[in-house]
């Protein structure tokens, strides 16, 4: 039981590491927190400082999620699930030690827990994610959209326990996206250079 604790703080305090916050403060001295939207995820690294800080913060957060689920393995422990540990590092990104407690949107934790957990599920969940962006535009649309179309697949293939994250995740990532739905709603969020949203 010892073990379990460590391991759950462990995956919090890693899903805590603001990277994006990091990244524009040690290589551009810029705090991403205080521009664009004022997210610390990959959509506003990439839109205050470019695409290659943008990929790395989401290298980092996909890491941060899925470093936390393999946990269980690192410590030769299987008491329990390991989506647990998952949770605790999305938890971790959300409401950060690092950030009084504020944090991210949990889209590309989230994501790195699927990627360790069943990975197939994350490569539906990227292909689904990439094909609304082009399509509209809205990474924040595509970041809504894609949870609640993994809750649907789980489902069809009876992963019970992922499927019972997956619907938490769809309600969590909903209200953390609330400003962007509204701006959704009055046709002003913001959208990326590329993508059909742009045209039509
Ligand atoms: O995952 C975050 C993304 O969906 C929206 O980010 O910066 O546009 O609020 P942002």
């Amino acid at each position: 039981i010892e073990k379990i604790i460590l391991m759950l703080i462990l995956a919090y305090l890693l899903g805590s590491i603001p990277s994006g916050v990091w990244i524009g403060k040690a290589f551009f001295h810029i705090d991403i927190r205080q521009h664009g939207s004022g997210n610390i995820g990959t959509t506003n690294t990439y839109r205050v400082l470019g695409p290659i800080a943008g990929t790395i913060v989401m290298a980092m957060d996909i890491s941060k999620g899925a470093v936390a689920t393999l946990l269980p393995v690192f410590f030769n422990s299987n008491l329990v699930n390991p989506l647990l540990f998952g949770l605790a590092a999305i938890l971790g990104h959300t409401f950060s030690i690092f950030d009084h407690f504020k944090g991210g949107k949990a889209v590309a934790t989230s994501a790195g827990m699927l990627l360790a957990y069943k990975p197939s599920f994350f490569f539906l969940a990227a292909g689904i994610w990439v094909v609304i962006i082009l399509l509209t535009s809205m990474v924040s649309l595509a970041s809504i959209i894609t949870f609640p179309c993994i809750a649907i697949a789980t489902f069809l293939v009876h992963d019970t326990y992922l499927f019972i994250l997956a619907v938490i995740l769809t309600i969590f990532i909903v209200y953390r996206h609330r400003t962007n739905i509204n701006r959704i709603f009055h046709g002003t969020e913001s959208m990326v250079p590329f993508g059909l949203g742009n045209v039509l």
